[in-house]
Order: structure tokens, then sequence, then C-alpha cells
């Protein structure tokens, strides 16, 4: 495998930009490949069997690229079909649990964790167990937010929108009762609405963010293994989706701060 070969992330959509986005920024020498199953977004409300299966040709269709190392920038993926995708795949793999929970226990100072993802994540208690494994001591709250993914496959994102607001209460509240000066932001798609979820909780809980958390693990990976890009001229991303490209080219474009119009290609994920 050559260190000049691309990094592979993907996510049911727009969620795994927010590892991309840490990418861009710490390793800017790194090709990477994105690819969004936006045809198929959510997986989070999907059985066990169907995300595997999705995982299975997601990862399918990045190795075609021949990428050194793949990031299921995804909890639902990672809690569900992490240990089949590490041991299946001939590259490097890294899921967004284990490196969030390791910053979270790290940061908690009460022992009081949230947990927030989407129900798959949630009901694999994957978060729960690997913070409890690094520090048996800390409590863990969970909750699922399903309509938190639909809010930012939708582009309703703004710390000001009534609709972001109240959905954003409805989920927070219990988690805010329950005193946690810590939150997991265990879905990919959740630090888009970083904001506004910060703004109910206060600025004294820390919220950890699963995709920043991941790129920067993943860094550490390619550096142990050799495996940093040698040429160290920028390099632009490449995006794929298996819908549409229009919805996906604009709330990218603003997550990410660049102009994405004609940027992304459609594939048929069905054929991997
Ligand atoms: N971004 C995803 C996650 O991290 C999946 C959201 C979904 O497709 O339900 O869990």
């Amino acid at each position: 495998m050559s260190s000049s070969n691309a990094i592979g992330v993907f996510d049911s959509g727009l969620g795994g930009l927010s590892a991309v986005k840490e990418f861009l920024h710490l390793l800017p020498a790194e090709k990477i490949i994105y690819f969004g199953d936006t045809g198929r977004v959510p997986y989070g409300p999907r059985s066990r069997e169907i995300i595997q299966r999705y995982a299975m040709q997601d990862t399918s269709f990045l190795l075609t690229h021949h990428v050194k190392m793949i990031v299921a920038a995804c909890g639902t993926v990672s809690s569900v079909a992490g240990a089949m995708l590490e041991e299946k795949l001939p590259v490097p793999y890294t899921g967004v649990v284990n490196p969030t929970a390791y910053t979270a226990v790290r940061k908690t100072k009460n022992g009081k964790i949230g947990v927030i993802g989407t129900a798959a994540t949630v009901n694999s208690h994957s978060y729960k167990l690997r913070l409890q494994k690094l520090n048996p001591g800390v409590q863990v709250f969970e909750q699922a937010c399903p309509l938190f993914v639909s809010l930012v496959e939708n582009g309703i994102i703004h710390r000001d929108d009534q609709i972001t607001r109240l959905v954003v209460r409805r989920y927070m509240a219990e988690l805010k009762d329950n005193g946690v000066d810590t939150v997991i932001l265990g879905c990919t798609h959740f630090p888009l609405l970083r904001e506004a979820i910060s703004d109910y909780m206060g600025a004294d809980v820390t919220l950890v963010d699963s995709g920043y958390e991941t790129a920067g693990y993943a860094a550490k990976v390619l550096r142990e293994n050799g495996l940093l890009n040698e040429d160290a001229s920028p390099k632009q991303p490449e995006f794929f989706v298996s819908d549409t490209p229009e919805g996906f080219e604009s709330v990218a474009g603003l997550f990410l701060g660049r102009d994405m119009e004609h940027t992304v290609t459609q594939i048929d994920i069905e054929q991997f």
C-alpha cells in the first residue's frame, strides 16, 4: 500500500463531513475520498443486518479507489458493524466510538457523561460500554435523537431556527436535568447542530465531536503505520453520493465553507 493513496471516509449522508472538515485542517496533504449514502439515509432506525450490508457495500466502493485506510465516520456503522469491518477490511480501519469515548472520559470532571446518537447506536450501548471500560466510575446517560439526522439532511441547522431549538430542547432536557458536564455527539451528523445544542446545554457543558476526534485518531494511525503522504502539496477531496448531488452540495458547501457546485458525483451503490 502506497502512502500516496487516498483515505476513504464514509457515512450515511452528510454527517461524515464533520470528520472531513478536520481532515482538511489537520492533513491537507492527504487525498480524501468521501462517500455519503444519501440514497439510503438514515441508517439509524435500521436493523443490524441491513446496516452491516450497507457498510460492506460502502467500503467495497471505497476500496475500488485503492484507499490506504477506511474511516467509518458514522456512529451507527461504528456501533453495529465496526467489529465486522475491522476483521474483514484489508486496510487499517477506524470507527468513531473508541476515539470519542477516550476524549470524553478525559474531559468530564463530575463523571456524568451524556451520549446522544441514533437509535441503533444507543440500543447497541457502544459508547456506554467503551466509556465504562475506560473508567468504571463514570455515569452514562444515553438519548437517541433520530430527528437530528433529518434536520441536518434538510439543512435546518441554524441555532436561531425555532424548529431546531424545539427539537434540541425535547431531546436534551433529561440530560440537562441529570447534570451531565460532557456530552458525546455520538452521531457524526450532530456536530452540524453543535451551536444549537450548546446554546441549550450552556457553555459549561463540553460537547465532544465524534467526527473531529476520529480524524485526529486516524492521523495518528496513519503516522504509526508510516502511511502519511510524503508529497506535501495540498490535495482536493473527492465526493460521491448515492442520490442526486444537489442537496448534498449546498449543505456540504455551507458546512465546509467551500463552493461544492458540480464537485459531487452520483454512483449506484447497489452495484457493490
Ligand atoms: N451519521 C450517522 C451516525 O453517525 C448516521 C445517521 C443516520 O443515518 O441515521 O450515526
